[in-house]
């Protein structure tokens, strides 16, 4: 990775924990993006700008860091794909054959097991297990100490909870959030939001709007 400057679209955590591994990794030269960032903020003694550039400089790349996957999503496109970044930890671990697509971030302590293929714009974060054959589809989130066990199949946009399990051989679809702690055990199809051990549909004791997940 010789950049000379990274733009981290984003300002929030997410993006502060995207600027430890860039710098941890030998980055020279940190920007955040963030529209509602005042003049003067900055993490680390690298400043947060609420101007987007029209054109990256030369030399420049960027990742999407926005927290929500949707908005990560749109980020991907913001400039063009060459200077999309990949950032992967010295301190993670990539088995044989594992990739990690443009865009995605493998935090410290993230394990890849041979073969797992990541795609873009995905986060594999801090301390989190993806295990052999695995898939994880473009732009979902594998939290901080969550564990995606063998030949898994994990869709697009999808958020895996903090400490979440997922059995192996399982299959997740598209845009389905697993809460923190929850133990998947049988394939999810039907987007919506899946608590508990094992995971089922979140049931909301007061339905403000009629809505059970
Ligand atoms: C599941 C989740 C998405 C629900 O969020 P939400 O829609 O804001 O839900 P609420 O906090 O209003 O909780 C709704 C109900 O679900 C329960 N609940 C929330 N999270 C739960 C979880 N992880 N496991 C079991 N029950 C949970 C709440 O107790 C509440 O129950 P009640 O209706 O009986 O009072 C969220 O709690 C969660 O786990 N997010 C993952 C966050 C995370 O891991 N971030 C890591 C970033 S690295």
């Amino acid at each position: 990775m010789s950049y000379a400057c990274l733009l981290i679209l984003g300002f929030g955590g997410h993006a502060r924990s995207v600027a430890d591994v860039a710098l941890s990794s030998g980055m020279p030269c940190l920007r955040f993006y963030d529209v509602s960032a005042r003049v003067g903020e900055q993490f680390n003694d690298f400043p947060a700008i609420a101007i987007l550039p029209k054109a990256l400089p030369d030399g420049w790349a960027f990742l999407p860091a926005a927290g929500d996957n949707y908005a990560r999503e749109q980020q991907l496109d913001w400039f063009a794909a060459d200077r999309l970044a990949t950032l992967v930890s010295a301190r993670a671990y990539l088995g044989i054959g594992a990739s990690v697509g443009a865009g995605s971030l493998v935090a410290h302590s993230a394990h890849l097991g041979p073969a797992v293929v990541v795609g873009r714009g995905a986060i594999i974060n801090t301390g989190a297990i993806v295990d052999h054959e695995s898939s994880i589809g473009d732009c979902s989130h594998v939290s901080v100490g969550a564990t995606v066990a063998g030949r898994c199949r994990i869709g697009r946009r999808v958020m895996l909870g903090a400490g979440a399990t997922v059995r192996d051989g399982r299959c997740i679809g598209d845009d389905i959030v697993i809460g923190s702690g929850a133990v998947v055990v049988s394939d999810l199809i039907q987007p919506g939001v899946y608590v508990g051990v094992p995971a089922k549909p979140l049931q909301r004791a007061s339905a403000k709007d009629g809505v059970r997940l």
